[in-house]
């Protein structure tokens, strides 16, 4: 297929004034590959992604905080007409959910749970164990004699509370860091450092004796791409999945967080789809758990960026729901209007950012679109718990 390529800043786009110093400065360094302006968009049917989704027995979701359901109507309207799955951004993260040693603040994440109640919604929890958002309490007084006490009451504590009610939770989140240079490839956080890589078995068996009926998953990033990058995060991920499923770790599933960059355009269907079928063959399901799309280099015009997007949400979903394994699709955030990417990667000239289904008026965008097309496109499943 013709692809249009995107000199940033060297001409047609100076030309027609779209281009900031800022762009113009990146412009030394990169191109971007857009989707050509042929490519089928169209979706049959009136449903909405929550619609399409049951009807192939899939979960499609996304991330959302307390406040935003609280306070923007149109915004929970369109959570309720889009999703049959949520998971609090922050809320069940440790500096918000455990503010202090004996202190446990539920309220956020509660209220979301009975908004999902309230429109027949599941909930995943996210997250028990990670190296961030700890609270300042964590970091100051964690030894290797008061670890194991402090992580299995955290676990036991906030997975009792909503025990029987949580489709799944994120275990344990980003314990594999290639770049901290160890042969298991585990990342120096507090919590190997101060129990030692059985953390993480010690973290699932805790979570599985508090809620025997959640999916317990393990959830990373950096597996989508099939750069020397990627290559070294999945073949350690699957290692690690290897080696607890061979201990009999109560593990059930991998979420693969899928924060795609559309800049590093390297995504490699045959090599993706390769890993899910290795992580499938583990007797493990998969969850796309944070899928969004980077864009700092793309083209300022919202069409075009919209196009190249969709195209990034729609190849990688395609290969993804080809696998039967995959049960859920989460995206971080539903609208434009809360995206952690605008602040986490605002693009250089300064124009909002637009990484999600939904615009910040909550109008359908191609990305929407690509979604639809992909859970259209899929076989159906017997839904899970
Ligand atoms: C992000 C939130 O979206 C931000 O609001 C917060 O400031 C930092 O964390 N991987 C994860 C998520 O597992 O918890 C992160 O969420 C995004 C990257």
């Amino acid at each position: 297929m013709k692809r249009r390529t995107f000199l940033l800043g060297t001409g047609a786009l100076t030309g027609m004034g779209l281009v900031t110093a800022s762009e113009r400065w990146h412009s030394k360094q990169t191109s971007v590959s857009a989707v050509p302006l042929t490519r089928n968009f169209t979706v049959s049917g009136k449903q909405t992604l929550r619609q399409r989704a049951v009807a192939k027995g899939l979960l499609y979701g996304a991330a959302l905080q307390s406040k935003q359901v609280e306070t923007d109507a149109a915004f929970a309207k369109a959570i309720a007409q889009e999703c049959n799955i949520i998971v609090p951004e922050s809320e069940l993260k440790w500096r918000v959910v455990r503010p202090s040693p004996s202190v446990y603040h539920f309220a956020p994440a509660d209220k979301l749970l009975s908004f999902a109640n309230a429109h027949n919604i599941k909930m995943r929890g996210h997250t028990l164990v990670w190296h961030e958002d700890l609270p300042s309490w964590v970091n100051s007084s964690l030894n290797s004699l008061n670890a194991k006490q402090i992580l299995t009451d955290h676990i036991s504590t906030v997975v009792k509370h909503y025990a029987g009610k949580m489709h799944s939770w994120d275990v344990v989140n980003e314990a594999i860091e290639p770049k901290d240079g160890r042969s298991d490839g585990l990342r120096n956080s507090p919590w190997l450092m101060m129990l030692g890589p059985e953390y993480i078995d010690l973290a699932f068996r805790v979570a599985a004796a508090s809620d025997p009926k959640a999916l317990l998953t393990y959830n990373d990033f950096g597996m989508d791409y099939d750069t020397p990058f990627g290559r070294k995060k999945r073949m350690l991920v699957l290692n690690l999945l290897r080696q607890l499923k061979a201990n009999g770790t109560p593990i059930h599933a991998l979420g693969i967080q899928a924060h795609l960059h559309r800049d590093n355009p390297e995504f490699n269907p045959e090599s993706f789809g390769t890993f899910l079928q290795e992580v499938a063959d583990l007797g493990l399901k998969i969850l796309i758990t944070e899928l969004d799309v980077t864009e700092k280099k793309l083209p300022i015009d919202a069409k075009l960026r919209d196009r190249t997007i969709a195209a990034a949400y729609e190849d990688y979903l395609t290969v993804a729901l080809a696998q039967p394994a995959v049960i859920a699709v989460l995206t971080w955030g539903l609208s434009d209007r809360y995206t952690w990417l605008s602040t986490a990667e605002p693009r250089p000239d300064g124009s909002p950012v637009r990484p999600l289904p939904l615009d910040a008026q909550m109008n359908r965008k191609l990305v929407w679109n690509a979604i639809a097309r992909s859970l259209d496109k899929t076989t159906q499943r017997s839904m899970l718990p």
